[in-house]
């Protein structure tokens, strides 16, 4: 499998690309979100819901980047993808938090990433270039393959570091839930083997930001099982680029994605690695 990367005056190219769709979908998604956010349909069950703006922002996205970038895919979470020649897929999440949008809690973002190989596939694909959009705050959290990961919030940009954490019960610990009630228990049980091991529990609703959160040091490790790879595309380089440790039982993906300080691993990666063989059967 050639997961070669484009050249860096490519790859720089990208990620400003990327910061500038994820900031103009993020602004559409707040600026013009209906003071009642209806839900216009369902997915995998009652609780995974889509937007009319999910919709809007994904098209607002796709339109953007086959107009900068006609020969490259676009692989994302709402209806409407392309297919491309040029070996680059973009991959996409038009709101990544959607449960947060609908209630109006301030923790969704826009996701967009540039990548190679296949991202369908766990361990067939890399992001090199991407961004995550927090239209609420203003936050803008970028990277590009070898060019570190920043945070922009207005004129000031910072480079983001991980915490220096190295004790798992000291470590703050963020997670996520499917939608399906089946998975959701199993889940539910992993936290309960993971909560007397470690400082505490968060789940924030938004599986890009969550990644974001360990690169920029506001969590010190993270971990799911059910992610697509919309959800984690970009937050994957955002971290691994601060200086994180990023993984899952083929590399990230739907199985297992985990991420965490350097003074965490390996104890981290192998408690919910073992966790989620005993309690979710991979
Ligand atoms: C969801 C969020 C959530 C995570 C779910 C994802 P969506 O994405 O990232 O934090 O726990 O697994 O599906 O549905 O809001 O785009």
């Amino acid at each position: 499998m050639d997961l070669t990367l484009p050249d860096e005056a490519l790859t720089s190219t990208l990620e400003a690309l990327a910061a500038d769709v994820a900031r103009s979908a993020g602004r559409l998604v707040v600026d013009e979100r209906p003071d009642a956010v209806e839900v216009s349909a369902t997915k995998s069950s009652a609780t995974d819901v889509v937007t009319v703006m999910d919709q809007r922002s994904q098209d607002h996205l796709v339109a953007r980047l086959r107009e900068a970038r006609p020969d490259d895919a676009v692989l994302g979470e709402e209806s409407g993808g392309a297919t491309g020649t040029s070996g680059i897929t973009w991959v996409i999440d038009p709101i990544d938090g959607t449960v947060n949008y609908l209630y109006g809690i301030p923790a969704y973002a826009v996701s967009v990433a540039a990548v190679v190989g296949d991202p369908t596939t766990a361990g067939a694909w890399r992001p090199f270039a991407g961004a995550v959009y927090n239209p609420v705050t203003d936050e803008l959290y970028r990277a590009r393959s070898g060019g570190g990961a920043h945070v922009v919030v207005g004129d000031d940009q910072r480079r983001l570091v991980p915490t220096t954490c190295s004790e798992l019960g000291q470590a703050l610990v963020g997670t996520g839930f499917g939608y399906a009630a089946q998975r959701r228990e199993s889940q539910g049980r992993l936290v309960l083997d993971l909560l007397p091991q470690v400082r505490d529990i968060r789940r924030i609703g938004s599986a890009a930001l969550d990644l974001c959160s360990v690169g920029a040091g506001l969590l010190d490790a993270y971990y799911e099982t059910g992610l697509n790879p919309w959800d984690l595309a970009a937050g994957w380089l955002v971290a691994v680029e601060a200086g994180a440790v990023v993984g899952g039982f083929d590399g990230p993906g739907e199985a297992l994605t985990w991420a965490c300080a350097r003074g965490l691993a390996p104890a981290f990666p192998d408690l919910v690695e073992a966790g989620t063989r005993t309690h979710l059967g991979y």
